[in-house]
């Protein structure tokens, strides 16, 4: 079986749609078909500031909300990337194979820096791409199931393989992203230009997982559209209704073709009123289970705890291979 690696930030507690539709919901399915390990990256999250206490309980509940939305201990390794201590030492090895100007290229780092001063953005949020890295290599993954904003830092992560290995011999896979075309990259209902996102989207243009579903149907039903009245794919004119007619797609498993035939000679406002019903029916059951892992936390312990000692039985022998290859003296 193929290995795939990937990760999800535990920074707001509840995931939005453009995460779960981007990437994990991909990891769900991948399990049946992939050697699967996905991870709750704590690491990535201290590169801005956060409460110890905030941050303890989103990444339980980020947890929480894996297992609800359909990832099995079973057939998947999770794990909390802090619990594998090897991610932090192999990063170190990838900073020091990176260059200075070629971290300063990652178009996250440049966009998330430009709106805090030099001395508010941390040099952890520089190297975060090389933790990333780490993250993918240490795994021998194949792919990397993501939405389309971290496809640079994917191609970074073959640079630095393909370098390691030209430089100190074949030791790491090169990966490649595994990105769905349809669902790459889910937009801000108010904004559908920009991409949903827990830091830049309004309040209005985002769709929260764990939120009231009373409250993240009426902001369905007041998405953002345009001035034309037929519903239709197309993303350059219609980005408001292309957008909602591929979460649309993607929640019923209807294909957008059908969608689109199924709204021939309707409002806008059916599209968004139906929607808001399917997402409904969608995420109750979601949070119901969500809601049944918070309430056992000896479970979800032991379910972390099988987690990190699978994912070390893999990173151990592949970080001890890398500090060889780079020359380190073996510990006596
Ligand atoms: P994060 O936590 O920002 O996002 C988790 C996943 O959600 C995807 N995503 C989206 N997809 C489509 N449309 C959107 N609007 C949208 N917003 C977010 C992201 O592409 C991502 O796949 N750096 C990563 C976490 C990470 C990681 C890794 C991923 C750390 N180590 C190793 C893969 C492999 C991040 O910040 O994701």
């Amino acid at each position: 079986r193929p290995r795939v690696l990937s990760g999800i930030q535990p920074t707001s507690g509840s995931f939005h749609l453009g995460n779960y539709l981007g990437a994990v919901r991909q990891w769900v399915s991948l399990q049946d078909t992939h050697d699967a390990f996905y991870m709750v990256v704590d690491l990535h999250a201290i590169t801005v500031p956060q409460d110890p206490a905030v941050l303890r309980e989103n990444t339980r509940v980020s947890v929480a909300q894996l297992l609800g939305v359909g990832l099995d201990p079973d057939r998947c390794t999770l794990f909390v990337q802090s619990h594998v201590p090897e991610h932090a030492q192999l990063a170190w090895l990838m900073n020091c194979l990176t260059g200075f100007g070629e971290a300063a290229r990652m178009t996250q780092f440049k966009d998330k820096s430009a709106k805090q001063g030099s001395d508010a953005t941390t040099v952890g949020l520089f190297t975060y791409p090389i933790l990333q890295v780490a993250d993918i290599l240490l795994y021998q993954a194949e792919q990397v199931p993501v939405g389309e904003d971290q496809r640079q830092h994917v191609e970074l992560t073959r640079d630095l393989a393909e370098r390691f290995n030209h430089r100190f011999g074949e030791t790491f896979t090169v990966p490649q992203p595994y990105i769905l075309k349809e669902t790459a990259k889910i937009f801000d209902l108010q904004d559908p230009t920009v991409k949903m996102s827990k830091s830049a989207s309004s309040p209005k243009g985002l769709v929260s997982l764990l939120d009231e579903a009373k409250v993240s149907a009426k902001k369905i039903k007041s998405a953002v559209t345009d001035t034309d009245t037929v519903i239709a794919y197309d993303e350059k004119e219609k980005p408001g209704v292309s957008n909602l007619l591929a979460i649309y797609s993607a929640i019923s498993g209807r294909s957008v073709a059908e969608l689109v035939e199924h709204f021939e000679g309707k409002m806008y406002g059916a599209l968004k009123t139906e929607l808001a019903e399917v997402f409904v029916e969608w995420v109750t059951p979601i949070q119901q289970r969500v809601n049944l892992y918070l309430d056992d936390p000896a479970e979800l312990d032991r379910v972390l705890a099988k987690g990190a000692e699978k994912a070390r039985a893999v990173a151990a022998p592949v970080l001890a291979t890398a500090y060889d290859r780079i020359g380190f003296l073996p510990p006596v």
